[in-house]
């Protein structure tokens, strides 16, 4: 089979040692299935700080440009939360996401049956939870101009953010969650705040547009994002794809996180538009950071990394087969009673980031003899 270009950026904290554990899942691909990677490693954040100078040094966006897919690790640390805010190890992921296009960030939200005791709610209430969000992260807030801490005419300081949407860039994530819901339950929430925000006006008006227009047969419902919050956190199960702009759908999809068990466990996919050559970018990662209360313990939890490795093998390759097994290998582990703390519960086994990945791994082996 033609070599598959993966660049690995394992980042800060606990990005490297989760890391660590999906580079065996690659050598054994390579060893037992005989899929071949060109994995090609780079620096990006406070490693890269330290190497360069630079959080996301332009030889890193280059060879993510050049490979098929990126598996992102995560950034930042206490090491670097006082550099100035041009220099922060976060520049590094939002500067990938800006410069390679990647406008759609999919965030599924599972409750995998034995974790449902390790929910923040009653397993009632999310056993079988399932839930896309689909998240706009070129756009917003995060990137819109005017931005910045400036000194007004009384010379007080004022921090000021601007959130833009233009109807292209709510369209083209509008599409994007469209078509998941049109392969599920063809129901999709979209969510904003129109009834204080301009912009929340425009995403309801052109995510209806595009709804009408493109996808009658998907049933659309708009609401409010603290509504959303709020129902959320109390009657998840309503909810089959969520979709959001850029900081409301980063709030939404941790607050989703802790529905499921552990932001330990939650993968994502981050993808461009498909290029007239085909090619699309795209990039993989956990939602959860760096983690840096238990960075170097080596008790964090490497499901997210992994199953973000299995979403990479899906929608970038895709090995449907591999990644369904890599998904069903984790399943299993967590059936049989291994947890890292994250998810720890009563009358189960507490082990390590290490423990965990040999585990995955032998049920990987057990699965495909
Ligand atoms: P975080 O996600 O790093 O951690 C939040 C909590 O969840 C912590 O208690 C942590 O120990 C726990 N946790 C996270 N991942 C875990 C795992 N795999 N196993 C077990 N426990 C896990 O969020 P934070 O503390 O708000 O941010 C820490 C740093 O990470 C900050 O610098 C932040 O900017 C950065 N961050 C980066 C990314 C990214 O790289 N994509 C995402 C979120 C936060
Ligand atoms: C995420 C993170 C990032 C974001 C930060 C680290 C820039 O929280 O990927 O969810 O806010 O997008
Ligand atoms: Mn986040």
């Amino acid at each position: 089979p033609a070599n598959k270009k993966l660049l690995i950026l394992p980042g800060d904290g606990i990005g490297p040692e989760v890391m660590r554990e999906v580079r065996r899942i690659i050598d054994w691909m390579d060893r037992r299935r005989s899929v071949t990677f060109e994995v090609k490693e780079g620096v990006v954040g406070g490693a890269a700080l330290d190497a360069t100078g630079s959080p996301c040094p332009d030889e890193t966006v280059a060879a993510a440009a050049e490979a098929d897919a990126v598996l992102f690790g995560s950034v930042g640390g206490p090491k670097w939360d006082s550099l100035p805010f041009d220099q922060r190890p976060e520049l590094g992921i939002l500067r990938l996401r800006k410069d390679l296009g990647l406008f759609a960030n999919l965030r599924p939200a599972v409750v995998l049956d034995p974790l449902a005791d390790a929910s923040a709610l009653r397993p009632e209430l999310v056993r079988g939870l399932d839930i896309m969000i689909v998240r706009e992260t070129t756009g917003g807030i995060y990137f819109g101009e005017p931005r910045g801490i400036h000194v007004n005419e009384q010379g007080r300081r004022v921090g000021i953010d601007t959130e833009i949407y233009s109807e292209d860039e709510i369209a083209r994530v509008a599409r994007v969650a469209f078509d998941i819901a049109r392969k599920r339950s063809r129901k999709l929430t979209s969510v904003e705040k129109a009834n204080v925000m301009q912009s929340g006006r425009l995403w309801r008006a052109v995510v209806g547009e595009v709804g009408a227009a493109e996808y009658p047969d998907v049933e659309l419902q708009h609401m409010y994002a603290d509504n959303c919050a709020m129902q959320l956190a109390s009657r998840p199960k309503q909810f089959d794809v969520i979709l959001g702009g850029n900081l409301f759908g980063d709030v939404l999809s941790d607050l989703a996180a802790a529905l499921t068990g552990s932001l330990g466990m939650l993968p994502s996919a981050t993808l461009g538009a498909v290029q007239p050559s085909g090619k699309r970018h795209a990039l993989y990662e956990p939602i959860h950071g760096s983690a840096p209360d238990i960075a170097g313990k080596g008790v964090a939890n490497p499901c997210a990394q992994i199953l973000s490795f299995a979403m990479l093998l899906r929608l970038s390759f895709g090995m449907d087969e591999d990644a369904k097994l890599i998904e069903t290998a984790v399943e299993k582990v967590l059936a049989g009673g291994l947890r890292t703390a994250d998810i720890m519960s009563t009358g189960r086994a507490r082990v390590g980031t290490t423990v965990m990945g040999e585990a995955v791994l032998r049920e990987l082996e057990k699965l495909s003899a």
